[in-house]
Formats: C-alpha cells, structure tokens, sequence
C-alpha cells in the first residue's frame, strides 16, 4: 500500500506533553501554548486530563485550562478521562469529546489507573453510555502495544483483542500507543498487522514516544500500511508518570517536517509548530528534545 496523501496531526503536548513534568505550568501557560498550536492549524488537541490531582498534580488544573480555551472555535479539543468521575468533570468543564485509555498489558493497567484490563473496559462501558446518550465523541487508547515497562514484550493479539473491544463499544478511533518507545519498524508492521485484522485502519492511530529514537520510522511504517492519524506533541515533550524511561512523544515538528518532504497534506504550519516549540521549552528551560526545532530556530 502507498502513503495516504493526507494525515490528520493528533497533538498531545498540553496533556501527554506535560502531564509528568516536574515543574509545575501555570494555566496562562498551557492555555497561551494552546493558542499558538490553534493559530498553527492543528484541529485536533489533547487539551487536559481529568485524573486523579493525586496522582497526576500537573492536570490539577483541568477545568481552568477549558475554560480558557473556550473561545477558540474550529478545532476538537479532547480530554482524558479514566472512569465516570472524570468525564462528568469533564463535560461540566465544556469537553465534547474525551479519550478512554486502556492497555494491554495487566501491570500498566493496574499501575495506570488502578485496575486489571477488564475492570477498565467495564468502567469505559459506564462512560460510553453516558457519551452516546450526551453526544460526546470518545477516542480510544491502548497502552503498550509493543512493550510494557513492567511485563516486557507484548502479544499483538492482545492489543488487537483490546482495541477491537474499545471500538465495538463505540469509539470513533484507536491510538496504538507505544508507550516506551520500544518498538522498530518490524513490531509496527507485525502489530498493524494484527490490529488491522480486527479494527479497520481507518479507525487506528499511532502513538509512539521516542525513548530510542524509533518514533519517525515506525511512523512511517505505520504510514505505509495506511494509517492516516498521528499522535504528536511539539517540542517532542511528554512522558508517562506510570512508564519510568518513557521519554518524549514524537515532536510534531519532526513529523510535519517529514510529511511536507513526502508531499503529504496536514494543514499545519511548520514555523508556526517550531515557534509553540520554542515557547513552551523556553518556559521549562530547555531545547526542545526535536532535530527540527532546533535545526530551524533561525526562524523563531
Ligand atoms: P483510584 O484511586 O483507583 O480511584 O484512581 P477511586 O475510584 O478508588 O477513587 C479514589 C479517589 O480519587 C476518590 O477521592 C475519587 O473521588 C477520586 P477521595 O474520596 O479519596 O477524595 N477520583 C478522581 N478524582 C479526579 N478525577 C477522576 C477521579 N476518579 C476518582 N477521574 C484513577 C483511579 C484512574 C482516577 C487514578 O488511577 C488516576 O488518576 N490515574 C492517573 C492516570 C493517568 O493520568 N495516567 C497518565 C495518562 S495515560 C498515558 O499517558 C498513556 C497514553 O499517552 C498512551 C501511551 O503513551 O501509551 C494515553
Ligand atoms: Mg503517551
């Protein structure tokens, strides 16, 4: 199969991107970096998390950074939200669309969100019935899809299992999250492969994090076998509290960088992009973990 010649851009920095960050980020912050990725083209943004403030303070301010968005028009802002508790929160702050998030892998899920796989998708259910009856648009998510940080290599036909499940349930899409970045090309393939018996392609994202520098050939990988969405975070930022060693996501700079070389649409601006990049790691005081940014900061 060839490369689809348009890719929706799935940004996750202002919640996968920041959620494990120690210093804390002032509301004015996320919600000034929020704007800069709007007026850059993204439409769709990860914008919060509606979790425990136990066990992710950084997100404690879900409903302040909602509200501050509130008037940017044109674009999905999606939300995390682990069980009933969350999503109420969620849509009492304005959220028309939230994302489930599931593993395949027992230990994560118990580490994540406190509960085995299957207490988790009875939860999901409990969100789902309240989303179709609210109208709220829910994504999947499924963790570990190549490797667990607790169990080691995982069995595609798990996560094929999984997110088959999370879409019968009524998810409008699935993000294959490599959530240690574990993966090559070769696991991407064997897992599309195994998701893609199960979940039209059309219906699966991919979510990969950078730990071992693997993220923009797996993407391509994934890209090549037809998958058309890609989660991403500028500045390459992120990490997962629950994952020790999961660096960055994929710096949506170096994907974009990528695609516009392949001559594949986005509708993203990549100054724009390296500009959001540079403002949010000046804030943390950092380069932003990208070869983009950093490349082509001349522009900033
Ligand atoms: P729990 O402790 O099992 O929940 O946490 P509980 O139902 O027993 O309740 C305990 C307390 O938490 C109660 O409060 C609840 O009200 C409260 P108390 O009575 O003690 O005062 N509570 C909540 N508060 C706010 N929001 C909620 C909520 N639910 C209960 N939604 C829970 C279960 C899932 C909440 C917890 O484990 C949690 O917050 N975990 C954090 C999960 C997380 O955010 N992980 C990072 C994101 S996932 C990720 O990064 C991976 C991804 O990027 C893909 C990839 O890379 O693979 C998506
Ligand atoms: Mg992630």
């Amino acid at each position: 199969m060839t490369a689809p010649s348009q890719i929706r851009l799935y940004e996750v920095g202002p919640r996968d991107g920041l959620q494990n960050e120690e210093k804390l980020v002032p509301t004015e912050v996320k919600i000034r970096l929020i704007e800069r990725l709007v007026a850059a083209g993204l439409r769709k943004i990860e914008a919060t998390s509606f979790v425990s403030p136990k066990w992710v303070p950084q997100m404690a301010d879900n409903a302040q950074v909602m509200a501050g968005i509130s008037n940017l028009s044109g674009v999905d802002f999606s939300v995390l939200t682990p069980n009933l508790t969350g999503y109420e929160a969620a849509v009492s702050a304005g959220a028309k669309e939230v994302a489930i998030f599931g593993a395949a892998s027992e230990s994560f899920s118990q580490k994540n969100i406190n509960c085995s796989i299957s207490e988790s998708l009875e939860r999901f259910e409990a969100v789902m019935d309240r989303a179709k009856a609210e109208n709220i648009a829910v994504r999947g998510y499924v963790s570990c899809v190549v490797a667990c940080p607790y169990e080691g290599a995982i069995d595609p036909q798990i996560v094929a299992d999984v997110a088959a499940k999370m879409i019968h349930m009524g998810c409008y899409e699935i993000s294959l999250g490599d959530t240690i970045g574990a993966g090559t090309p070769k696991d991407i393939r064997q897992l599309l492969t195994a998701a893609g018996a199960r979940v039209p392609l059309s219906k699966l994202a991919l979510h990969c994090h950078d730990t071992y520098g693997q993220a923009l050939a797996n993407i391509l990988a994934g890209i090549e076998m037809g998958i058309s969405v890609i989660d991403s975070a500028v500045g390459g930022l992120g990490g997962c509290p629950y994952a020790s060693g999961a660096s960055g996501n994929v710096a949506t700079e170096d994907v974009l960088y990528m695609l516009n070389g392949m001559g594949i649409k986005t509708g993203v601006d990549l100054d724009k992009i390296i500009e959001a990049a540079w403002y949010i790691s000046d804030f943390l005081g950092r380069v932003p973990a990208s070869k983009v940014a950093v490349a082509l900061q001349k522009n900033r």
